[in-house]
């Protein structure tokens, strides 16, 4: 089977969340399985840089009101995986990141852009494909790409099969009704059962009902997307999509995110041998100005800085979190407020808080390996990729049962086969009733060293997601044949 991914980040040429590593991750789970999975992005000039193999571009007939655009074919710098760049300087040759300039507003003509990647992308899986090469399946994700189905739509004829990764249903992509123009879209879409969405259109809702079928990140979160509370709008449209969603759960890169040969941690260290993790307790003491503390208890925090992530909810109950021993280190990125509350937190308890502000590939690995427990408080969360890193790095989890949180770590008091601490609600008393139990744990070291153990062998390979993809990709397959 040939299946086209297209993303507007995929680790290692750009990313701002978990979607760049799942992009990044999942295609070369494929090849195991017999398949060839390549992948398409826009052509942002790091990526540029990074890849490898760079072949002779095809030119794009109609660069969306761009000046001119072409696919260049490459490879990935990482692995030898097939990756097609959207090279359109106007579009993606800017400074600041995939989808904001450097002051973190949103290009105006980010519908425009991605549309320009959408297109590239529905072109292949027509008439043949380009440069020899036709997908029988276009997997898009989140709503940077929801016109992928909707040009492949448009166009007919005998295309290859779309697929609509829901990454996080609170990101719809919404722009004014004129965008439908801009992007080439039939007009007749701005109506309640296709684009429109509140007298706008939404990109994100394109893709919902025109891809073949529709997956999203965990088994809980496709639950939640259906009702009101995690439906942001959209829960109406996904429940009606029902019988051709699934949720499966992502994996995590485990050659990358691997303590036993991480390249950016202080002392390797595995399952079999835990002892290195001390080592790198200590450096991430030293390197994040906490005081050295071999028997304080460290919790680690990590990821975008927005209203999801529920990182308030850790900072409320912080003045008793260091009275009860713990020192805490933060990282992170996002909105000024939260970014501004999490540096006064460490000003305040110099030594036990530390706050690392800012996008550091290398530091998250060093957090991940040097904490004890890991914080990942989300008022929802797909599937969240940190806890998965945090167990395999002999890290324990606490974490809000939602999404992906709730379908990949078991709490300790609930199942003998616990990996880590879940709570409900979302008030600092309900994360302190949590980090109260994984303290009691913490202080009964050969508890905590098996419970470390499960976590740490857990399988989180994408070998998994990959087969349940595979049955998606058939199905899809199976009734476009009729
Ligand atoms: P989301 O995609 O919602 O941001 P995930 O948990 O799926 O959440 O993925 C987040 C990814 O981004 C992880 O790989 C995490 O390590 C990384 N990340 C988030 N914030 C930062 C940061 N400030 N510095 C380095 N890596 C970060
Ligand atoms: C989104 C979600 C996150 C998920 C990631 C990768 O950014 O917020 O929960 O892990 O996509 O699927």
């Amino acid at each position: 089977m040939k299946i086209l991914f297209v993303s507007g980040e995929v680790y290692p040429l750009a990313k701002t969340g978990g979607l760049a590593d799942v992009v990044g991750a999942l295609p070369k789970a494929f090849r195991s399985l017999g398949d060839e999975a390549r992948v398409m992005l826009p052509g942002y000039p790091e990526a540029m840089a990074k890849v490898t193999d760079v072949r002779a571009p095809l030119p794009l007939a109609d660069a969306m009101g761009y000046g001119s655009a072409r696919i260049v074919p490459a490879r990935m710098p990482d692995s030898n995986l097939e990756v097609f760049l959207v090279d359109c300087p106007e579009a993606f040759a800017r400074p600041g990141g995939p989808y904001q300039d450097a002051d973190g507003r949103d290009w105006p003509d980010n519908p425009r852009r991605f549309a320009l990647l959408s297109r590239a992308a529905a072109l292949m899986g027509v008439g043949g494909g380009l440069a020899g090469w036709q997908p029988d399946i276009v997997h898009a994700h989140d709503w940077q790409t929801g016109l992928v189905p909707v040009y492949l739509r448009q166009w007919g004829g005998r295309t290859a099969g779309s697929v609509f990764t829901i990454h996080n249903l609170h990101y719809q992509g919404v722009f004014p009704p004129a965008v439908l123009g801009e992007v080439g879209a039939d007009p007749a879409l701005y109506h309640v059962d296709a684009l429109e969405y509140w007298g706008n259109v939404s990109l994100l809702k394109a893709g919902l009902v025109f891809a073949d079928y529709l997956t999203t990140v965990s088994p809980t979160y496709a639950r939640e997307i259906q009702t009101e509370g995690f439906g942001y709008g959209l829960d109406g449209v996904v429940r009606a999509r029902a019988a051709t969603l699934r949720g499966i759960l992502n994996g995590i890169d485990q050659e990358i995110w691997n303590p036993a040969a991480d390249p950016a941690i202080a002392q390797p260290y595995s399952a079999a041998d835990v002892s290195g993790k001390a080592r790198c307790k200590a450096a991430l003491q030293a390197a994040a100005g906490l005081l050295p503390d071999a028997g304080a208890p460290l919790l680690g925090l990590l990821g975008r800085l927005v209203w999801q992530k529920g990182i308030d909810i850790v900072l409320g109950a912080l003045p008793e979190i260091v009275d009860m021993g713990f020192q805490v280190v933060i990282q992170g990125a996002g909105e000024p407020g939260l970014e501004a509350r999490c540096r006064e937190a460490a000003a305040v308890f110099a030594g036990k808080v530390s706050a690392h502000i800012g996008y550091d590939e290398t530091f998250a690995h060093v957090i991940e390996a040097g904490a004890d427990m890991f914080a990942v408080p989300s008022r929802f969360e797909p599937c969240g990729l940190t806890q998965m890193y945090a167990l395999r790095y002999g890290t324990l989890p606490v974490v809000r049962r939602t999404g992906g949180l709730a379908d990949s770590v078991a709490d300790v008091d609930e199942s003998p086969d616990g990996t880590g601490f879940v709570f409900d609600g979302e008030t600092p008393a309900d994360f302190l009733a949590a980090l109260i139990r994984a303290r009691e744990l913490y202080d009964r070291p050969a508890a905590w060293a098996e419970v470390r153990a499960r976590g740490m062998t857990k399988d989180f390979t994408w070998r998994a997601a990959a087969v349940r993809y595979r049955e998606v990709y058939e199905s899809v397959l199976r009734a476009r044949r009729g």
